[in-house]
């Protein structure tokens, strides 16, 4: 097992070795996804949010991999509708599983879980905070269409404010010498906490409100994202910034051949689909190398290497 415990609320716990480990790992579920190592466990996913990949990907890795699987995609369905604690929940649970999968709408959430916890914790995102298994899947796509995580210019566009996918990637990065450009609108722009955490930890960023040719024909990557209306108290702030940015297929005529497009899904209109068909889009198998990483992930949390 890698990580300061076997639970993983956030990349600040692992360190580089642990990082590339588990990319190695996840390339070795890659070439045999199916193995049952995990007969008899139980895996429990509770979502107290919408989701659509990160569920149904840790569902099938644990699935893929032998286990069985209990949970809720709908907290309206559970006792928590009653009054019933966090805490409460987290201890029923774990009564019944080995390993429990938790995304939240409120940072901290999941840390607050594995404090409770007596079965690991794996955050799938708690509010605009962290959401640490996206970022090994960003890094494994990274990894895999680049060849290295090192020396990649790498823009990121769009909610740099409310976004826990770029919030955690950051956190990761700080193992590695790659260069970012914060694109976002003042509304959205990156927090003052995480361009801090870059200057303490020696990431270099530029920022700027301009997603132009020179931007994008000097990228390695482009990590979209989307405009998170669940985030915003005031709705005619979201209306002033949803469409700040749209990337279109004419606008990639002079990109980069090594230019990977990643978005961590779902898209509203920040990509036009006019895109997808281009050889720089990449966040459909981007989507697809979750499967790989979770089930990294979930074995790593029970102790199992392969
Ligand atoms: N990327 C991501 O977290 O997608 P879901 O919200 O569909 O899980």
């Amino acid at each position: 097992m890698v990580g300061k415990s076997n639970s993983l609320i956030s990349l600040e716990e692992l360190t580089k070795d642990d990082i590339l480990y588990l990319l190695g790992q996840a390339g070795k579920f890659e070439n045999e996804p199916n193995r049952k190592i995990l007969d008899g466990k139980v895996v429990a996913t509770l979502f107290f949010e919408p989701s659509t990949r990160t569920r149904l990907s840790f569902e099938t890795a644990a699935n893929r991999l032998g286990a069985r699987v209990i949970g809720f995609s709908d907290a309206a369905t559970t006792s928590s509708t009653k009054g019933e604690t966090l805490k409460d929940t987290i201890m029923m649970v774990s009564n019944y599983a080995d390993v429990i999968i938790m995304r939240h709408y409120l940072e901290g959430a999941a840390k607050y879980a594995s404090e409770v916890s007596p079965v690991p914790i794996i955050n799938a995102g708690d509010g605009a905070n962290q959401h640490p298994s996206q970022t090994m899947l960003d890094l494994y796509s990274m990894m895999k269409t680049q060849g290295t995580l090192d020396g990649l210019d790498i823009t990121l566009v769009g909610d740099l404010k409310y976004g826990r996918t770029v919030h955690s990637m950051l956190t990761a990065m700080r193992h590695f010498n790659s260069r970012f450009r914060f694109i976002a609108p003042k509304e959205l722009e990156m927090p003052d906490e995480y361009k801090e955490y870059c200057d303490a930890n020696g990431i270099r960023y530029t920022e700027s409100k301009d997603f132009d040719e020179d931007v994008i024909n000097t990228s390695d990557i482009i990590y979209m994202t989307r405009v998170q209306k669940e985030r915003f108290t005031d709705l005619m702030v979201y209306e002033s910034v949803k469409n700040a940015y749209i990337l279109r297929k004419q606008m990639l005529a002079n990109a980069k051949s090594n230019l990977k497009i990643l978005h961590p899904l779902p898209r509203v209109n920040e990509i036009d689909q006019d895109v997808d068909t281009h050889p720089a889009a990449y966040y459909f198998q981007q989507a697809k190398n979750g499967l790989y990483i979770r089930e990294a992930l979930i074995c790593n949390s029970l102790g199992i290497q392969v």
